[in-house]
């Protein structure tokens, strides 16, 4: 084996010349030999002449590493080359695998470098104004190496999570249904009317963009070659161009006006990490009808989160209408059994969405053991599972509500336990004996 050998790994951009590194461009250069798929050779077909070149097809993607890796180890300098960022669902990776595989490590002779290039998300974005200014993510719908219920997950996740989202290789002749189930899944969160760009071929001859909806995206012209472009909650067209705001007026009048009233420049917004919990607390006393789980769909966040903010409320800060304590972890069966003594309960569970399931019973009627809690009689009976149980938090209001309020390790609420009437002192005393 030749330890001379080099790897070059050239992401070089979207396509056309102009887009590509100056260093991407040398590396091709440089190389002996030059190795990727015929289409992606053809782009580059000028800086090739006088060079071996190995054309593969799009499934030899293994063959392409394999091929860089021998003619490597023979003291030549190769380069792989792959359009885009080579790192970015490119070769860069499988190349790394192999080697590694074959007992190469970065010390031991040949060379690899990875030469970064502008992606097609970038490319995309660039033609169709600013659609990337906050948080965004890239999906692929290709189902060839990635299960769908893990891309559906992940679809899911970053439209919940309000990500400007870009698609990558949406549809091909063969997966045509990917981007019909995107779009389902999609518009479970998001408005119809979200902004959505299609760009296809970018920097390339065949160059193509369509402006269009959420709802209209899966009967576009998509292809192999696209990118999908998807708006956040407050993207926008405007004159052609997709925009998405960077967030300055959260903060701003007009953009470049006052700070908003409660604002300050240079500091987290009043919903920031320390700031919401306050606001959640005035929100709270200014809507005294407002129950917790209302105001954790209003924030758009968990229960759990909104009893710990609750709960954290030093002396200085607002007054809050809610009286909340975390009970120590772990001993659920224990604090349960101590239920037992508080009288007539109530049991409540309920989900986020809809349903709501009440049962009265009496503290007897309460059997807490082996992880498993079961509540009620022969006629109406719940029973949960406890190893479900993250946190649970005391919860009073006023004179007449008080209870525990269970939740999962996500915050979700599981069940609730009050004391319906009855003593407060027995309530008190649970307290006393598991508050944290
Ligand atoms: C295997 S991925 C390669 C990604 C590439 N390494 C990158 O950094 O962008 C192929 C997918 O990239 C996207 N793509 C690549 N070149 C493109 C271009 N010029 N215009 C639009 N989309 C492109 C398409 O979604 C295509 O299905």
């Amino acid at each position: 084996m030749n330890d001379k050998g080099k790897i070059l790994l050239v992401g070089f951009g979207p396509g056309s010349e102009e887009q590509m590194t100056l260093r991407a461009r040398a590396a091709i250069e440089e190389a002996d030999v030059v190795i990727g798929y015929a289409t992606y050779i053809k782009l580059v077909e000028h800086l090739l002449p006088g060079k071996e070149v190995v054309r593969k097809g799009m499934t030899e993607e293994i063959d392409r590493c394999m091929a860089a890796w021998e003619q490597a180890r023979l003291g030549k300098t190769v380069a792989l080359i792959s359009s885009g960022d080579i790192g970015v669902y490119g070769m860069a990776g499988p190349t790394y695998e192999i080697l590694l595989q074959s007992g190469w490590s970065p010390g031991s002779g040949i060379q690899v470098e990875v030469i970064p290039g502008s992606t097609a998300l970038n490319a995309a974005a660039s033609l169709v104004g600013a659609p990337l200014t906050h948080d965004f993510c890239a999906i692929s719908l290709s189902d060839l190496l990635t299960p769908w219920p893990q891309i559906a997950r992940r679809l899911q996740a970053a439209a919940r999570g309000n990500f400007v989202i870009a698609l990558y290789n949406p549809k091909s002749g063969r997966r045509t249904g990917q981007i019909i189930e995107a779009q389902r899944i999609l518009l479970q969160y998001r408005a119809p009317s979200t902004p959505v760009a299609i760009v296809k071929s970018a920097y390339r001859q065949r160059q193509h963009i369509q402006r269009v909806r959420l709802d209209q995206m899966s009967q576009c012209d998509i292809g192999m070659l696209s990118t999908v472009l998807i708006g956040n909650a407050d993207s926008y067209w405007r004159e052609g161009l997709m925009i998405t705001p960077r967030g300055y007026r959260n903060k701003y009048q007009d953009l470049t006006g006052d700070a908003h009233e409660g604002e300050q420049a240079g500091r987290s917004l009043s919903l920031g990490l320390e700031g919401w919990q306050n606001t959640l607390r005035e929100h709270l006393l200014a809507h005294p009808r407002e129950t917790l789980p209302e105001a954790a769909s209003r924030f758009d966040v968990p229960l759990g989160a909104v009893l710990g903010a609750l709960a954290n409320r030093g002396d200085e800060e607002a007054p809050c209408r809610f009286r909340v304590r975390q009970a120590a972890a772990g001993k659920w069966s224990k604090l349960l059994e101590s239920c037992k003594t508080w009288g007539p309960l109530r049991a409540t569970v309920q989900n986020r969405n809809a349903v709501t399931a009440r049962l009265a019973l009496d503290g007897a009627e309460l059997r807490a053991d082996n992880d498993q809690l079961l509540l009620g009689n022969g006629s109406g009976r719940f029973q949960i599972d406890l190893a479900a149980v993250d946190a649970a938090w005391f919860v009073a209001q006023g004179e007449q509500q008080r209870g525990i309020q269970f939740v999962d390790r996500y915050g979700d609420s599981l069940f609730q336990l009050s004391q319906d009437g009855g003593d407060p002192a027995l309530y008190q005393k649970t307290i006393q004996r598991f508050g944290r």
